[in-house]
């Protein structure tokens, strides 16, 4: 359980390990609430620049979390360290631990390909392939696993997109571009493919914020009925949003976590004097 030696370097990658911090526990925290992840001391520094600071929090099971805070103060770069999306960029080291179900996703052995489809991610701008079809847009992280037969693809496409909200729209067409849908319509798709592959927990960094207002309360619905399902942390600007759509929130200034708690008690008794600035609009 502690048997990791402080700052070993994982083989293959700049992730560095502290050795006071377990590499698995019981996914359960002290009120008995079910964690699904949980971040201990999450550093992640770019060059010389510490970006997220020793973060340590709890992401509770089919619970929707909100991280928000002023531009720049590390929630994408936090967000992006839960699937090990920085594995992929050089000259970033992410220290610390990330546990999924109570293990480290970090651990040496553990393969981030594998981790990437229990974690998936949606970013700020839909990300359709444009040109491949609707129908191939969905399946395209199936097809990396290998899996081909049609019966079983084409049950995973109409689910994926009634999960998402989109199939009424595009049962007809499954087979027109990705492209070709409206902007709204390619985030729900971009939601429905992260979806094929059955993630655990979805990341969403701010997905409604290149959407017209009618495509983000879509979207917003879409989360409230994803939750019974998936673990869902979003990032996002709007302080309205998050107090809509999720259970928990987290704020972040300056690479660090200042309040995490209830949704409901962080906007409405702040504990901190920075949160509450922050939300009553005097800064960010
Ligand atoms: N690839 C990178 N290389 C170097 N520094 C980076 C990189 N990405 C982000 N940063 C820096 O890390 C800090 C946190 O950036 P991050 O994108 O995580 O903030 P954010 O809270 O998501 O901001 P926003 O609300 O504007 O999206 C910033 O100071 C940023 O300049
Ligand atoms: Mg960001």
């Amino acid at each position: 359980m502690f048997g990791v030696k402080e700052k070993k370097r994982v083989k293959g990658s700049d992730t560095y390990v502290d050795d006071r911090i377990p590499e698995e526990n019981t996914g359960i925290d002290d009120e008995g609430l079910p964690v699904i992840m949980e971040t201990a001391a999450l550093s992640v520094i770019y060059e010389n620049d510490c970006a997220v600071r020793q973060v340590s929090l709890p992401i509770y099971d089919k619970k929707v979390t909100a991280f928000i805070g002023p531009s720049g103060c590390g929630k994408t770069t936090f967000l992006r360290a839960l699937n090990r999306m920085h594995d992929l960029a050089p000259n970033v080291k992410v220290k610390g631990r990330v546990l999924l179900h109570g293990k480290d996703i970090y651990a040496s052995g553990v393969d981030p390909v594998v981790i990437r489809r229990k974690i998936g991610m949606v970013f700020q701008k839909p990300t359709p392939f444009p040109t491949m079809s609707i129908y191939d847009n969905v399946i395209a992280g199936l097809k990396l696993v290998g899996i081909r037969k049609k019966s079983m693809l084409d049950d995973v496409v109409e689910r994926s997109l009634k999960h998402s909200a989109l199939w009424e729209e595009v049962k007809d067409r499954l087979k027109s571009p990705g492209g070709s849908l409206s902007g709204g319509q390619q985030q729900r798709l971009s939601i429905a493919r992260a979806l094929a592959v059955e993630p655990d927990v979805l990341l969403m960094d701010e997905p409604t914020s290149s959407l017209d207002p009618q495509s983000t309360t879509r979207i917003e619905e879409l989360i409230e009925l994803l939750k019974k399902e998936v673990t869902i942390a979003v990032v996002t600007h709007n302080m309205q949003q998050a107090a809509r759509v999720s259970d928990y929130t987290a704020f972040m200034y300056l690479g660090e976590i200042v309040e995490f708690g209830h949704t409901e008690k962080l906007f409405t008794v702040p504990k901190k004097k920075k949160t509450e600035d922050y939300i009553t609009g005097k800064f960010g």
